[in-house]
């Protein structure tokens, strides 16, 4: 039986699909992954970015998804199997990021999006467990959600509502600027790695939004700053209303013109 809290965030990546897809398939690109060899993908959610890494390799290339929740792991082994050209060169393993199931220098490279960079465990310590699993000279890459411009024509709003404490997620009020996600090379250069590179990939929200860019913003929307209430003034919460209630007059996904974008900034580093 899949708890409330699982099927919400199942959902949630559902929804994103279709606003996270051309950034997922940039990020790969950018990667310039070695077409054959085994890559680990950590924290694989449904498996979004395992299938986008296994088709950017070549036919020898085999990607392992991990992820701590079996529910989830399931699903990605459904979606699996309607992908023909892939299915035979990825495997979903249940895990924890903190102690991997794995031997040493099993892998040669590994890759995590919104997952090692974003979760409340020490970073050092994370990084250090993955270059124990990846060969000398592999290259370990984390891709973070990092920016948003989401509510164009209300810079002052969108600020107000990104200043609580889910709109500044996965940082947190109290946190030392050095677990900012934003600082990231250093966890690389105190992990241990060399090479350590760091960029930001864009991706635009262009009109017309199709139904399923609508459906995946509003729940963003949600996620963000739906419980906000109690953090903002007043009116600061009627305009958000306002403006990302989908059943609102001013339902800003409405206005044909919407125009938004997001970031992604990938951290990497070579395993010594
Ligand atoms: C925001 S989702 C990202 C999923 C996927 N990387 C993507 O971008 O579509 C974060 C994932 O990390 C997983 N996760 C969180 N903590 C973990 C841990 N300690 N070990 C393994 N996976 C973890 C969650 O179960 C979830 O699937």
């Amino acid at each position: 039986m899949n708890s409330p809290f699982v099927l919400s965030y199942e959902r949630s990546l559902l929804l994103s699909q279709p606003l996270r897809e051309s950034i997922i398939k940039s990020i790969v690109q950018s990667m310039q992954l070695p077409v054959s060899g085994s890559g680990l993908d950590i924290g694989c959610g449904l498996g979004d970015t395992t299938f986008a890494l296994a088709e950017a390799l070549g036919s020898e290339g085999r990607v392992v998804g991990l992820d701590a929740e079996e529910e989830f792991l399931q699903r990605a082994r459904c979606l699996l199997q309607n992908k023909f050209a892939i299915k035979e060169r990825i495997a979903f393993v249940q895990g924890d990021a903190k102690e991997l199931p794995f031997a040493d220098k099993s892998f040669d490279w590994a890759f995590s999006m919104d997952c090692v960079g974003a979760i409340p465990v020490d970073q050092l310590i994370l990084l250090k467990e993955v270059s124990r699993v990846v060969k000398h000279g592999g290259r370990v890459c984390l891709a973070i959600w990092s920016s948003q411009i989401l509510l164009p024509g209300y810079p002052l709003l969108e600020a107000q509502l990104n200043a609580t404490s889910a709109g500044i997620a996965p940082f947190a009020a109290g946190m030392t600027p050095e677990r900012h996600i934003m600082r990231a090379s250093a966890w690389f250069r105190q992990a241990g790695f060399t090479d350590i590179r760091a960029q930001t990939l864009l991706s635009d929200v262009c009109p017309p939004l199709s139904n399923e860019k609508i459906a995946a913003l509003t729940d963003l929307f949600t996620m963000r700053w739906g419980n906000c209430e109690k953090e903002v003034a007043p009116e600061i919460w009627q305009n958000y209303q306002r403006l990302c209630n989908p059943n609102s007059d001013d339902f800003i996904l409405h206005n044909p013109d919407y125009y938004a974008f997001f970031t992604y900034s990938l951290f990497s580093g070579r395993v010594m």
